[in-house]
This record gives C-alpha cells, structure tokens and sequence, in this order.
C-alpha cells in the first residue's frame, strides 16, 4: 500500500520530489481533485501512470509547471491570446493547450503536436513541482473512467497498491478538473468545461470561442467510460422531478438543493449544496457520487442544474456519468 503523507510537513515534500525525479509515481492535491504525478520528461516514469490507471494510450495527459519560465522548455512559442489567458487565469483551474517541442515524450501528448500545460495554485501542488525541478504530468488519480478523487482517502481506495506516495492536502476546494482551452486551431475552443467558465474566457480573448462539439455529441468511444459510477445513473429531467420507482428497487438521489420535502422513495439523498451555491455543489459533487455508489444501490438518479457557468461543468460530468452506464448496459444486452 502507498504511503500516506501529510503534505503540511515540508520534509513530505521533499520525499515526495525524489520520488518523481527517480520516476515514480506520487499522488497530490490541487485545488481541482488529486493528480497523479510523474516527471513529464521521462517516458518511462509517464508509462506508469498509464499502468496504474488503465488508462488508454491515446488519452493525453495534462502538464504542471510552477512557474512561467519552465513554458520555455516545453513549447517554442505562446501566443498573444494564450499569454493573456495565463495572465488572467495562472495559477489556477485553467489548462492550455499549446503547440509542443520536441522534448516533450510522445508518450505525454498521445502523439498530438501539441501539449496541455497548467499552473495549479494550490500551494502543494506547487511546492512539489519547484522542489522536483521537474514539470510534472499528472491526470486525475482515479482509474481511467471512474469519477476523479477529491481527497486522499479516495486515492488510497482505489490507486493506494499503484502509487508509492500519497500526499494528504486535505479535501479540494474546486472539485471538478480544469478547463481546458485550445487556441491553436483556426477557432479558440473550450475542450473541457470547469470552475473557470466560458464567459470569463470570452472577455479574455474575444466573443468568438466556441465549446468544443465532443462535449454536446459525444464520442461514444470517448463516452463509454468516462466518469462511470459502477451504479447506473440516470439524469432527471428537471430539479425536483421525481422517478417512479418500482417495486423493491434501492434507489438513491443526486439533488441540487435540500429537497422541499421528505421523499422515502430513496434510500440515500446527497444534497449538493443546501443553498444552491454551484460552487459548493461542485466541490461536494464527486464525493457524493462515491459515497451513493459505495451503498450497492440499484440505481442512482440526479436533477440538473442550470448550465451557465459552473453548472456547464457539473452538468458535463453528469451527462458522462448517466452517458457511460446507458452505454454499458446496451454493451451488456449485446452480449
Ligand atoms: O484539474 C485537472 O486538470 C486535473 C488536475 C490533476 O490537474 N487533471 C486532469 O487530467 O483532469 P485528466 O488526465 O483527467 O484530463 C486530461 C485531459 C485529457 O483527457 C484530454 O481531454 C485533455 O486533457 N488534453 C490533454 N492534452 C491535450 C492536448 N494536447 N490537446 C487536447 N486535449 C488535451
Ligand atoms: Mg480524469
């Protein structure tokens, strides 16, 4: 089992700072969820996180760096749009995606030319990145498809025999991953909604940038294992729309809000924010989506939430999940 750490101390650090420069893997807290980090420069330390979570080859993984200076070693150039959206947005929840150099492994950027760089502000994630010396990739600690680990607890659940040190930072203030923008391409796209939303990024670099078409039409391909609770899901149509539940079925429920009323349909009810702060209610969502599926239910339903700002992220996490279980279940009935 990995070892646990707790990352105040600084002497964690700097176990855990050898531990990447010899090529193995630590886990850490950022103010998203829980990364799981390697030397980014060295291909073979980078092929044991895709051992460790099962994770396809031709999924990239995000870059961290500490500093603005460490851009220097990685991409030939940053343009005028990515450096202000670095001013406006480092460090923090935001990853751009740039053209890379050629030091950057193939193994890192799936073969892409180019490469997803971020500069997380949690105070950690930092101290661990100056001290290794390194950039660090790092993805979500979680096996591929799973829903992404907000504290160390859940690391230790489910990656604790594949990592060699987790470091306990506490739980993430965020609770959803980064967002992702690209401008390389003939339009600026957000690829991945987060806490930084699509409106901030447009008074950054202009009206024009579009959300990406893999998040309204999926790839099934994409889809199919992405977020997936090992508890069906299914989205509700609206808040406080209610399922008809059948028979002895142990249903669960996803709300946005403490419900109007007592419903003794569910067996458990997570109330992601009781006063309908979106922030809250994304820091709390994947830890609830665990504790639910932890429970052996048969199903777990969830109402939607508005999605303008941060509800476009928590919205996207759960089309994917409820997307991921209607996919394996007509996998299943193929069979
Ligand atoms: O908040 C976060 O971003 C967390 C923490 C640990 O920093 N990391 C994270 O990584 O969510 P991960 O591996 O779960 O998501 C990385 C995603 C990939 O699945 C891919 O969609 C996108 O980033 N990505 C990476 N490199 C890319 C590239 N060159 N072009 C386009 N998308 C890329
Ligand atoms: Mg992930």
């Amino acid at each position: 089992m990995a070892t646990v750490l707790p990352a105040a101390d600084p002497e964690s650090i700097r176990i855990a700072a050898e531990i990447i420069r010899d090529g193995g893997l630590v886990a850490f807290p950022t103010e998203t969820v829980y990364g799981l980090g390697a030397d980014a420069l060295n291909p073979e330390a980078v092929a044991k996180i895709f051992e460790a979570k099962q994770r396809p080859w031709f999924d990239p993984l995000i870059v961290h760096i500490a500093n603005r200076a460490a851009l220097d070693s990685l991409v030939p150039f940053v343009s005028l749009g990515d450096h202000w959206l670095m001013d406006a947005f480092w460090p923090g929840p935001l990853t751009v995606v740039l053209p890379k150099r050629e030091s950057v492994p193939d193994i890192v950027t799936a073969g892409l030319p180019t490469v997803a760089i971020r500069m997380p502000a949690h105070p950690v994630a930092q101290a661990l990145i100056r001290e290794a010396g390194v950039p660090i990739a790092a993805p979500s600690a979680n096996p591929f498809g799973y829903v992404s680990p907000t504290c160390a607890q859940h690391v230790l659940d489910v990656l604790g025999d594949r990592v060699d040190l987790i470091l306990d930072g506490g739980p993430c203030q965020i609770g959803v991953e980064s967002t992702i923008v690209s401008i390389v391409g003939t339009w600026p796209e957000l690829l991945r909604p987060g806490s930084v939303t699509l409106a901030e990024i447009r008074e950054v670099i202009g009206p024009l940038v579009r959300v990406a078409v893999s998040l309204t039409v999926a790839a099934p391909g994409q889809l199919s294992r992405h977020y997936a609770t090992g508890t069906p899901v299914t989205l509700l149509a609206a808040q406080g729309a209610r399922p008809v539940v059948h028979g002895d079925e142990r249903v669960g429920l996803v709300a946005m809000l403490a419900p109007s009323y007592v419903d003794d349909r569910f067996w458990a009810v997570e109330v992601l924010s009781p006063s309908g702060d979106l922030r809250e209610a994304a820091r709390n969502l994947f830890a609830a989506l665990r504790r639910l599926d932890a429970m052996g239910l048969d199903r777990l339903y969830a109402e939607p939430c508005d999605e303008r700002g941060l509800g476009l992220a928590i919205m996207d996490r759960l089309r994917r999940c409820a997307a991921s279980n209607q996919l394996k279940a007509s996998e299943l009935s193929r069979r």
